[in-house]
């Protein structure tokens, strides 16, 4: 009998060591799923403006790296299979919840729907640590009415702040393609560098943890006014190491 007794407490002793060692190495081997590394030293709340080809994307990538995030359309059930494919972490609602939701905001939408989200939203999006403007004006989307009247307020970066009043607005990502930002997060060696534009340096400091969290290396190129270089089809649009990035800005100053 105590035989017994003492067999089944090895076993358990056994389960539990090897059930121990299981977890560790689970946890160890998950792919970038860590707690954020935030200024405040916890994950940040994200509302995704905009959860389409690169909002979806980018907002994927916050979500693996540990942040709550909100994606948002003017149909939220749309979002339905990309949130719960992502976990717990993600969230689906509409454009007003996902303002109301985040610390920070990314804007991801085509460059016309900022007007209308300015009026909106301009106030609460005011009060954010960080808007994050991923988007670009396009002519052959946009039209090219409002890309004359983009480069009119010195380029997408002034014109953003324009259409949000009072925001802390980094501009970000703009010419990282919606495909290549799974690819490009963690790349081993060099790290692609995310060039950035912004005034505000509160917020210039949440966008680069944000970026470094998600696997990139965030280059300040200058104020908002710099923002303008920030499109796609540009110098420094594309894929480039942060020393490249420093380099072309100091050429475009
Ligand atoms: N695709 C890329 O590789 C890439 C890379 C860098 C930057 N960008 C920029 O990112 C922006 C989005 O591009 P995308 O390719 O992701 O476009 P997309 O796939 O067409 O997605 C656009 C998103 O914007 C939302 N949206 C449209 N009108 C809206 C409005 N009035 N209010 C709120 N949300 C609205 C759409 O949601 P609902 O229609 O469901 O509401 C959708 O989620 C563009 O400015 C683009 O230049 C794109």
């Amino acid at each position: 009998m105590a035989r017994t007794h003492a067999a089944d407490r090895d076993r358990r002793d056994f389960l539990f060591i090897a059930g121990s060692i299981l977890a560790l190495f689970a946890l160890a081997t998950l792919p970038h799923i860590a707690v954020a590394q935030t200024p405040a030293g916890s994950p940040l709340k994200i509302g995704m403006v905009g959860a389409g080809r690169e909002g979806g994307a980018l907002g994927t990538a916050f979500v693996k790296a540990g942040h709550p995030v909100m994606f948002s359309s003017q149909h939220p059930e749309r979002l339905k299979d990309l949130v719960a494919g992502l976990g717990p972490l993600a969230h689906a609602g509409t454009v007003e919840q996902a303002v109301a939701f985040g610390d920070v905001v990314a804007i991801v939408v085509p460059y016309t729907a900022i007007e209308g989200i300015g009026k909106a939203h301009a106030s609460a999006l005011a009060t954010k640590v960080l808007v994050m403007d991923v988007s670009n004006p396009i002519a052959r989307r946009d039209g090219d009415d409002l890309v004359k009247w983009v480069a009119e307020q010195g380029g997408a970066g002034l014109a953003t702040s324009k259409l949000l009043p009072g925001a802390h607005i980094v501009r970000a990502f703009n010419a990282i393609g919606s495909g290549r930002l799974a690819v490009l997060a963690h790349r081993p060696g060099e790290p692609v560098g995310v060039p950035i534009a912004g005034d505000d340096p509160k917020a210039i400091a949440v966008a680069q943890n944000l970026i470094r969290e998600i696997g990139f290396e965030p280059v300040l190129v200058g104020g908002l006014a710099m923002g303008r270089h920030l499109v796609p089809g540009t110098p420094l649009g594309g894929e480039h190491a942060p020393a490249e990035i420093r380099q072309i800005a100091g050429s475009l100053r």
